[in-house]
């Protein structure tokens, strides 16, 4: 595990690279899915002295509501609260654009995942049975199980 200071920014992405593309790989195993709402998603990107650490994926989905619909961090530096600050970030963004609602969803079987957004105050909303059974090509193993559900958790702004 490489050890950060606080030498980081967020800020927007400007040109798509194949470190950018790992880390959206690395969130959404399907590269269709991930091209279907990149060109209309609002991008940012987590570096520390230039280098890329992190990716941000938001798109509009209702009136007044943003979806996270990518979030990853390099694998070498998780769990050292990126993630946290990648969301707080989203949530100041979300309050700046006068947004009233913003969501996100993951597996069911994304137990990290699900800690995370609940302690960052999303709550669980609903199901979408069979979400990755019916959309994805191959099956995912995730914490020794295979994921079938999305769970989808909501938060006031
Ligand atoms: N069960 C419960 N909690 C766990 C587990 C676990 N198995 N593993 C880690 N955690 C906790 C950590 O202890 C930490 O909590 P703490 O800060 O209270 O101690 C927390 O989870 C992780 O918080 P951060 O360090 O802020 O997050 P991180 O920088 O690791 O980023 C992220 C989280 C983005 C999910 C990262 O792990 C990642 O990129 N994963 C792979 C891609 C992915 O799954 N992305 C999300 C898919 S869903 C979507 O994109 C909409
Ligand atoms: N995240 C993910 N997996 C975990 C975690 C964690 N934080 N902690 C443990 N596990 C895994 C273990 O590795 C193990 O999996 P594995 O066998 O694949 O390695 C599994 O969880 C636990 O399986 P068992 O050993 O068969 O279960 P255990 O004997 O520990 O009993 C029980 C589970 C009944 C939930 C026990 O922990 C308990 O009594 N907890 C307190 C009471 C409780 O919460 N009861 C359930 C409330 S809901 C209800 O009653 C309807």
């Amino acid at each position: 595990m490489v050890k950060l200071d606080n030498n980081f920014k967020i800020q927007k992405i400007t040109k798509i690279t194949p470190k950018h593309y790992q880390l959206f790989l690395s969130a959404d195993p399907s590269r269709s899915i991930v091209d279907s709402y990149l060109n209309r998603a609002y991008k940012f990107e987590l570096v520390h002295n230039d280098t890329l650490l992190g990716v941000l994926l938001m798109i509009d989905t209702h009136p007044q509501t943003v979806e996270i619909v990518n979030i990853a961090v390099d694998e070498t530096v998780q769990n050292q609260g990126l993630g946290e600050k990648i969301i707080r970030f989203a949530l100041d963004w979300a309050e700046k654009g006068h947004y009233q609602t913003i969501e996100i969803g993951t597996g069911s079987t994304s137990f990290a995942q699900l800690y995370l957004y609940q302690k960052c105050g999303f709550r669980v909303v609903n199901i979408d049975r069979n979400f990755f059974v019916d959309n994805y090509a191959d099956p995912i193993i995730e914490n020794k199980l295979v994921l079938k559900d999305m769970i989808r958790l909501k938060k006031a702004i």
